[in-house]
């Protein structure tokens, strides 16, 4: 079963109190979004591998780590997990960006995927699918899915706010799959929204609502 790890970080736990603020702005939302993605990605990030290289400082020669093995993609889910790219990408400026593409189908509620475009050399990097929201994980189960199908097999899922209910799906539907959220709320309400959450995450960052 994948590994689950909330994030506990009073930098983490001020960010999310702000975004989850209605009075927030979608400039400041935006920022802080960028932001906390920017300090999950320190933390997801923790398992790369290193090797040594010989460098020279001004005084003499010696071997210093550097990030090696597997090259790194970022999977924004679209639209919200858009938000999350600019923040990741400032630590990991070499991660290649693919986009998945959902829309829930009215009648089946099933996630239908509608774009996908994918790095090339997906099969060997180290994939980190990013959300804002992971409430039921109906879309994050069906991104991984689109992920799989085009031969990814190393694959993150990192939110800022879920709910257990959500996560408990993703691992049933992706066992592989470590997960990494800032907070776990209280529970979905009818109208599948986290409570007590922080509203429609797109619209926040686009200013739709
Ligand atoms: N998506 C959102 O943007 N907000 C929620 O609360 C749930 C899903």
């Amino acid at each position: 079963m994948g590994k689950v790890t909330v994030l506990d970080h009073p930098l983490i736990k001020h960010k999310l109190t702000y975004i989850r603020d209605k009075n927030t702005g979608s400039k400041e939302f935006r920022e802080l979004v960028s932001e906390l993605a920017m300090l999950m990605a320190y933390e997801v990030t923790r398992d790369l591998e290193l090797e040594e290289i010989e460098i020279e400082t001004p005084i003499k020669k010696m071997m210093s780590p550097v990030i090696s093995g597997k090259k790194l993609g970022i999977v924004p889910i679209l639209r919200a997990g858009l938000g999350m790219v600019e923040g990741m990408l400032a630590l990991l400026p070499a991660a290649k960006v693919g986009h998945v593409g959902l829309y829930r189908d009215p009648e089946t509620l099933q996630a239908v995927e509608y774009y996908c475009k994918m790095p090339q050399d997906i099969s060997e990097r180290k994939l980190i699918v990013v959300d804002p929201m992971l409430a039921t994980g109906v879309s994050a189960i069906a991104a991984i899915n689109s992920v799989k199908q085009r031969g990814g097999t190393n694959i993150k899922l990192v939110c800022l706010v879920s709910v257990q209910e959500g996560i408990d799906a993703v691992q049933e539907a992706h066992p592989d799959v470590d997960i990494y959220v800032a907070s776990i709320d209280e529970k979905l309400n009818d109208h599948a929204y986290i409570e007590p959450g922080l509203g429609d995450a797109g619209d926040r960052l686009f200013g739709t609502k």
